[in-house]
C-alpha cells in the first residue's frame, strides 16, 4: 500500500507550522454562548494541556479551533494567518490535525481505508506517497489489522487508529480531545508514549484535553484550566499549583 518509498519525512521538515493564537474567542450553539472570551496560545513544538470539568466547553473549544463551530467573536490565528472565517478543510490543509473526543473512526471501513481518509487532509505530495511507514512504527498493532473493519477493533485500538488517521497528514498542530478517556490502562500507556514521542520529535504543537492532572503536569509545557467557558487559571506545569487546578477540577 506504500506505492513509493516516499520522501515524506524530508518533505515534512519543510512544514514548520507556527503558533496557534486565540484571542477573545466566543462561541456556542445557536443562541447559547458557551465560550466566553477565550485567549490561548500553543507555540510550535509545545504540548499544551486544556483541563476542566465535564461540560465547561473543552470540546466546544476544540471544535471552534477546527472550524466545525463558528467563532461569534474573537480571532483564531495559526502561523500568522487568520483562520477565524475559514472552513475546517482549509484549516486541516494548513496543518491542523484533529482527533475528536470519543474516537469517531468509520466502523464500516477497514483500518487502511480509515487511514487513507486521513490523507485527504494532506497535500498532493504526501497523498501520493501513501500511508507513511512512521505510522506503523508508532502503532504496530494497526499494521496487523489493515484489512479489519474499524468497528471490529477494541476501544484502545480505535483510539490509536483515530490518532494515526490524524498523523498521516503530518499535521504541524495536533488537537487531541481526551484521548485516554474510557481506555484500558495498558493502552493508556501506549497513547501516553505516542504523545511523549510527538513531543520529543518537536515536529508539531499539541493541544491536549486531559483530565488526569498527573499526566498533564508530566507532559505539558503549559496548561490552561477552563471553567464555564472561560480560562480561569493558566501557567507552566510548575507554576500552576495543584491546589489551584484541583479547585477548578473538583466537582
Ligand atoms: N451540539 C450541541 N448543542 C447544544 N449544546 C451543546 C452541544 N454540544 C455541547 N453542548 C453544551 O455545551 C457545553 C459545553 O460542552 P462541551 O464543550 O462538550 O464540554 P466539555 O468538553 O468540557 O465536557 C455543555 O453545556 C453542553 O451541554
Ligand atoms: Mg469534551
Amino acid at each position: 500500500m506504500n506505492e513509493t518509498s516516499g520522501n515524506g519525512s524530508s518533505h515534512a521538515s519543510l512544514r514548520t507550522g507556527g503558533a496557534l493564537e486565540l484571542q477573545g474567542v466566543e462561541a456556542g450553539y445557536g443562541e447559547s454562548i458557551i465560550l466566553r472570551g477565550v485567549s490561548l496560545q500553543v507555540r510550535p513544538g509545545q504540548v499544551v494541556c486544556l483541563m476542566g470539568r465535564n461540560g465547561v466547553g473543552k470540546t466546544t473549544l476544540m471544535k471552534t479551533i477546527m472550524g466545525l463551530l463558528r467563532a461569534k467573536k474573537g480571532t483564531i490565528r495559526y502561523a500568522g494567518t487568520d483562520y477565524t472565517a475559514k472552513t475546517p478543510d482549509i484549516r486541516a490543509k494548513a496543518g491542523i490535525g484533529y482527533v475528536p473526543q470519543g474516537r469517531d473512526i468509520f466502523p464500516q471501513l477497514t483500518v487502511e481505508e480509515n487511514l487513507r481518509l486521513g490523507l485527504e487532509a494532506a497535500d498532493t505530495k504526501l497523498r501520493n506517497a501513501g500511508i507513511p511507514e512512521s505510522v506503523f512504527a508508532q502503532f504496530p498493532v494497526l499494521r496487523d489489522m489493515l484489512r479489519r473493519k474499524g468497528g471490529d477493533l477494541s476501544g484502545g485500538q480505535q483510539q490509536q487508529l483515530a490518532i494515526a488517521r490524524a498523523l498521516v497528514a503530518e499535521p504541524t498542530l495536533l488537537l487531541l480531545d481526551e484521548p485516554m478517556e474510557g481506555i484500558q490502562p495498558s493502552i493508556v500507556m501506549d497513547i501516553e508514549r505516542v504523545i511523549e514521542s510527538i513531543k520529543a520529535s518537536k515536529r508539531m504543537g499539541v493541544l491536549l484535553v486531559e483530565q488526569s492532572l498527573t499526566f498533564a503536569s508530566a507532559i505539558a509545557d503549559y496548561s490552561y484550566v477552563l471553567d464555564k467557558g472561560a480560562i480561569v487559571a493558566e501557567g507552566s506545569s510548575a507554576s500552576l499549583s495543584e491546589e489551584q487546578v484541583r479547585r477548578h477540577l473538583a466537582v
